[in-house]
């Protein structure tokens, strides 16, 4: 893997100056749009979908050629990675059509393959393991809600799941303090939580949801049952931790609710939180656009 490519893969291999480099580019471009000439013409993005998605996929490809690139969606069924052909191979062939590549898997050991043969920069669009694009968004849209987020209370409660795990990242970078509620069984991995500790992230995590959300100034979930986890029967244990009315009065009274979507009512999130007036789930949709734009021109610029 060279040194000199431009790699977005998770926000712990990142730095803050990156980071923040990256939010400053996505609040531009969405306040003043992406400037003439338009930045990324003639450039290519392949957009490799081993998992569902809507909001990752269209805000890259509508990204892509907002800047005046444009892209190619892959998925195995219709490559030959369907057939067996590896991942590092595709990345040989694929980098010689392409300059950069996006990739939504299972696995974050594709994803690290994807990143050892490929020759140019890669973009992790979610991996079982975690989701940085979406807690860029997150963080850009706490800022504009909310102002700096540095020094504020995030409340997690729900599955420890990939989500939960870039939050842990981003808790290492920007500041606040990160409080997950969720069963034992269910937290993201203790090695993770003491590599952010260690980089002075202030993170409690718990099994009581009341304290996370006790004076949080929002309070974040994510469905119970992630993409690969269907077999699994978590709605029983994480019942408690579903974010309703009576949970969202016990943070700040304007404590904002986020979700990265897609949701499902009546499980992880009421309609009344997620449709009522402290939700701001369409705004983080949105800042997927702003932040992919702000990924892509750091990668490709
Ligand atoms: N939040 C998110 O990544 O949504 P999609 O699965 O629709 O891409
Ligand atoms: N945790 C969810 C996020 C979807 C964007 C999943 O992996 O399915």
């Amino acid at each position: 893997m060279s040194k000199d490519i431009k790699h977005f893969l998770d926000l712990d291999q990142l730095t803050l100056t990156t980071l923040r480099s990256i939010l400053a580019c996505a609040t531009s471009v969405k306040k003043n749009g992406v400037g003439t000439p338009l930045p990324l013409i003639g450039k290519t993005l392949a957009m490799l979908f081993e998992k569902p998605s809507t909001r990752t996929r269209v805000s890259f490809q509508v990204g892509m050629q907002q800047l005046g690139g444009s892209v190619v969606t892959l998925s195995p069924q219709d490559t030959q990675i369907g057939r067996g052909e590896s991942i590092a191979d595709t990345a040989r062939a694929l980098s010689r059509y392409v300059d950069a590549i996006m990739i939504r898997t299972s696995s974050p050991e594709k994803l690290r393959d994807l990143v050892q043969f490929a020759t140019v920069p890669v973009i992790n669009g979610l991996t079982d393991e975690s989701h940085p694009c979406q807690i860029m968004a997150d963080i850009m849209t706490f800022e504009e809600c909310k102002g700096p987020i540095e020094g504020s209370i995030i409340a997690w409660s729900g599955d420890g799941n990939n989500v939960a795990t870039s939050w842990v990242h981003a808790a290492a970078h920007f500041g606040f303090e990160l409080r997950i509620a969720c069963p034992k069984n269910l937290q993201p991995r203790a090695n993770i939580i003491a590599w952010a500790r260690s980089k002075g992230a202030k993170i409690s995590i718990g099994i009581d949801p009341h304290a996370a959300v006790k004076d949080a100034d929002c309070i974040v979930t994510d469905t119970w049952v992630s993409m690969g986890d269907e077999a699994a029967d978590k709605h029983k244990e994480l019942a408690p931790y579903q974010v309703n009315e009576a949970l969202m009065v016990e943070a700040k009274s304007d404590a904002i609710f986020m979700h990265c979507l897609p949701a499902h009512r009546g499980e992880e999130v009421t309609e009344a939180v997620i449709d009522g007036p402290r939700s701001v789930v369409w705004n983080e949709a949105e800042n997927r656009l702003h932040v992919q734009k702000g990924v892509l021109l750091w990668c490709l610029e």
